[in-house]
């Protein structure tokens, strides 16, 4: 017998495969009064009340939601917590805003009582907005992804995070040095990988702030300890990307930096990759690794427009990142209308259902943990939310317009954002009530 036991009856809704490579109709399952059963932490049931309500005990708790859709939790797989006090700074692209407004902000990461008070409200920040699974800048101090780590571990997520290692191009309050960088990220694997469900990513923040002694004690942390992940940006602004090559004039390009390395493979995310050429997608592809697409924080540094068919021609893994504080918004809802609208630029669509898949089955698989996140099979983690179809007035009237979940779907990604999470559960506990 299961120790906790909870059914959740109510429109449910998930991906099961990528659009893109079956098709829509394929590509998820709704059922629109469905029922989810939870047993310890894990999902055991999934399917239509008529069919499974008849075979679970009388007895069972089952919580029943009108005008509500299940969906899994939110992937979001590129984001930063010391940026979480400088979301929307004003005025500047990447490199100038990087000295001008996140430099500074990160500075304060030194700092244990600061560390936790942003940790605590960077995690429900996330929860509110329901994502249950993130891949996570710290900064250059341990102590921001020890702060990072307590408090995600007391709620039993499953979160990815690592320290940043930058040993040169930036202020000298924030550098480390690659000796240093390598001894502490050593020290927070050996505390944090594995343990509950949280996982470590050796973190070099780009290539402009690496030696090549830097990049290679990343290279070798990945290595050393098995399925670590690796984080980093590439090709996300023109002139970062003149700067990689004024840096490395002995390489073919900007991914070539991170290959030569050894960067790359099937846990490597890259965010952005807004101006990756045929090649390095192939190159990625081959390897594995996945890029993050950033909109939020594409259009507001005005980086410029990722192209998601030439990622998907090259059948390369893509997950959805919010970049908080490049990025204006913790919410993947709303990530997802500016992903959108990024697509129209191009002259290309985002379906609804292919939205939904980047935001959870895609960053999953991104991720490499499939298996366990991103969707609601049975046997995955119960990480998942209650979206409110009357979260607000003109939601509520739009939806009741409705004709179909497709269109349900994309106006909750299009007007949704924060209010509409009404509730977040991870491994099947109520970590977020609106
Ligand atoms: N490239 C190097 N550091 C950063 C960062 O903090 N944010 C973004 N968007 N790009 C970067
Ligand atoms: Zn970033």
């Amino acid at each position: 017998m299961p120790l906790t036991r909870k059914a959740y009856r109510a429109a449910i809704l998930h991906s099961i495969a990528d659009p893109t490579e079956v098709g829509i109709e394929a590509s998820y399952e709704y059922f629109e009064d469905g029922l989810l059963v939870i047993d310890d932490g894990k999902i055991s049931a999934l399917g239509h009340a008529s069919e499974l309500l008849p075979t679970l005990p009388a007895d069972i708790e089952i919580n029943h939601y009108q005008d509500a859709l299940i969906t899994p939790g939110f992937i979001d797989t590129h984001i930063h917590l010391p940026q979480t006090g400088m979301v929307g700074s004003y005025g500047e692209q990447l490199l100038d805003w990087l000295n001008t407004y996140t430099f500074p902000c990160e500075s304060q990461f030194g700092d244990k009582a600061h560390a936790d008070e942003v940790a605590d409200i960077f995690i429900k920040e996330l929860l509110r907005n329901g994502t249950t699974t993130a891949l996570v800048f710290g900064s250059v101090h341990p102590q921001s992804v020890n702060s990072f780590f307590e408090a995600a571990e007391k709620l039993d997520l499953r979160m990815i995070a690592g320290k940043v290692m930058m040993d040169r191009n930036a202020p000298d309050y924030l550098v480390d040095t690659a000796e240093s960088s390598y001894v502490d990220s050593k020290a927070l694997i050996e505390r944090w990988h594995g343990k509950g469900r949280l996982h470590y990513a050796v973190t070099p923040r780009f290539a402009p702030t690496s030696t090549p002694e830097q990049l290679t004690l990343a290279g070798q942390l990945l290595t050393e300890y098995p399925d670590l992940y690796m984080q980093t940006h590439i090709s996300e602004n023109l002139k970062e990307i003149e700067w990689v090559k004024e840096l490395f004039p002995e390489r073919k390009g900007y991914l070539d930096v991170y290959d030569h390395y050894q960067l790359l493979g099937e846990r490597s995310v890259f965010a952005h990759g807004v101006h990756l050429c045929d090649e390095e997608c192939a190159r990625l592809a081959e390897t594995g690794s996945a890029i993050s697409f950033c909109p939020t924080s594409n259009l507001f540094l005005g980086s410029g427009l990722f192209n998601l068919p030439m990622a998907e021609k090259h059948k390369l893994n893509v997950g959805l990142g919010t970049d908080v504080g490049g990025g204006t918004s913790f919410s993947l809802l709303q990530t997802l209308n500016e992903a959108y609208k990024v697509m129209q630029l191009q002259g290309a669509r985002l379906s609804p259902f292919k939205s939904l898949y980047l935001a959870t089955l895609g960053g999953a698989r991104a991720l490499r943990l499939e298996d366990k996140i991103g969707n609601l099979q049975p046997g995955s983690d119960a990480d998942f939310l209650v979206l409110d179809y009357n979260a607000t007035p003109l939601l509520s009237y739009r939806l009741k317009q409705s004709n179909n979940i497709a269109e349900t779907l994309f106006v909750l990604m299009t007007l949704g954002d924060d209010r509409t999470v009404q509730q977040t559960y991870a491994a099947g506990a109520l970590v977020h009530q609106r």
